[in-house]
């Protein structure tokens, strides 16, 4: 229910098909509104998410991830008998236990060991781009986006390659679980995948301590070595699914996104195509513009006012930072796709404050190198007319097909 301070916006339904179809066709000029099909304050200033996100006190992760429609008894049984508990990742939790996870994992992503993943990133795209049929239309999404980040972030991991497949159709189950509004019968499926996909990370963990190898969670492993107590085995366990999922729906967004906006206007490819220094600044503009995680979630702990609303404790906050990016008191003529702004990179697709995504520069660099990839190759690469589908859930957004063509250059 809202509070009387409240707008309430009757028709937002950001599950809908149009919605989904066009998010920014309900940018709206209210700081904050209450959506009743969601339950869920909607909050879509930058300066207000900012404050949030930089406010763990007063601010709980615990929404992150929560299911958006109460789920069936028997899903719910599934999940927890599967370990899957309604903060279920470093993502929901809070200090001290969201210090304990985010510790060991940021490791892996600094910015000397993202670069050192270049070479490996380079040959991937290289690969995938030359396995490609350019000969007739094809979809960039199943050739390039989507096997890009898969590839990096499982074989990073650790997983064996033959269980990629299964891995990838589990974060399907994921997104929708966690997302989206899936009926009870799609709910008993996708709790039966998650406890499936948890119980492989425990089985991972427990045979890599046995068979090490040059990966992530071998290196976990090794901490624990050091220190059982520090980081178990049931932690690195969810590390990995954390990074499982993370590191990889969001950058094939991210890459579909890119090339999608850049293609629309053939001045921007042709920007880029002629000037590669540009390639940076296209994968922030995209982030500002049409970011791949538009939505991210936070729970009130006590009372609060935002943008003049009171919101009482224990509410859902739906912080819009798709809206954040078009917010023009800090982005000027920001419906303007600039690959030259200069506070693009400042946009809040990453999050901010203690929970800021560790991938960040991972993504970007595999959307840089794909980015690059394809304009060195096609040059004069083009959008097929088309109806782009996004998958129904409320965070993670990118075309799920993408359909291309690549006329020889003259
Ligand atoms: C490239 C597109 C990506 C976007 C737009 C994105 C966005 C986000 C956002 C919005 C958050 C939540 C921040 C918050 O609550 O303050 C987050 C957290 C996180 N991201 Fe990303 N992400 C991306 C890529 C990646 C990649 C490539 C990885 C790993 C390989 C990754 C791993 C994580 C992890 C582990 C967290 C949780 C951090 C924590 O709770 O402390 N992300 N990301």
């Amino acid at each position: 229910m809202a509070t009387a301070s409240c707008p309430v916006h009757e028709d937002f339904d950001p599950l809908s098909d149009d919605f989904l179809a066009d998010p920014f066709a309900s940018f709206t000029d209210a700081p904050v509104f209450y959506a009743p099909s969601i339950d869920y304050y909607v909050v879509t200033r930058y300066r207000d998410i900012e404050a949030i996100f930089l406010n763990p006190q007063d601010y709980s992760a615990a929404a992150a991830q929560l299911p958006l429609v109460q789920l069936v008894p028997e899903a719910r049984e599934i999940l927890l008998a599967g370990g899957h508990k309604p903060q279920p990742s470093m993502v929901s939790l809070d200090p001290p236990d969201h210090t304990r996870l985010r510790r060991p994992a940021a490791r892996a992503f600094t910015p000397r060991r993202v670069e050192a993943m270049r070479p490996r990133i380079q040959a991937t795209v290289d690969e995938l781009l030359d396995a490609v049929d350019a000969t007739q239309p094809f979809d960039l999404v199943s050739t390039l986006t989507f096997p890009l980040p898969a590839t990096i972030v499982f074989s990073f991991m650790g997983v064996p390659e033959r269980d990629w497949p299964q891995l990838k159709k589990w974060c399907g189950s994921r997104a929708s679980l966690g997302w989206g509004r899936p009926a009870p019968s799609e709910q008993v499926e996708h709790a039966t995948n998650m406890a499936a996909y948890r119980g492989y990370l425990r089985q991972l963990v427990t045979a890599k301590a046995d068979d090490r190898a040059d990966d992530f969670a071998s290196a976990l492993l090794e901490i624990h070595d050091e220190d059982p107590d520090a980081l178990t085995h049931e932690e690195i366990a969810s590390i990995l699914f954390s990074l499982s999922f993370a590191g990889h729906e969001t950058t094939n967004y991210l890459i579909g996104n890119l090339v999608r906006r850049l293609l629309e206007d053939r001045s921007r490819w042709d920007a880029v195509k002629n000037d590669h220094s540009l390639i940076g600044g296209a994968v922030d503009e995209t982030l500002r513009f049409d970011t791949s995680v538009p939505v991210w979630r936070r729970m009130t702990k006590r009372a609060v006012t935002i943008g003049g609303v009171e919101i009482p404790e224990g509410s859902k906050l739906f912080l819009w930072l798709g809206a954040s990016g078009h917010d023009a008191s800090v982005f000027g003529e920001p419906e303007s796709f600039d690959m030259t702004r200069e506070n693009a990179h400042r946009c809040l697709a990453f999050g901010k404050g203690i929970h800021y995504c560790v991938g960040a520069s991972l993504g970007k660099l595999e959307a840089r190198l794909a980015l690059e990839g394809l304009v060195t190759r096609w040059p004069e690469l083009r959008l097929e007319e088309q109806e782009i589908p996004f998958h129904p859930n409320i965070s993670f957004r990118g075309p799920l097909q993408l359909w291309v063509s690549a006329p020889a250059s003259a």
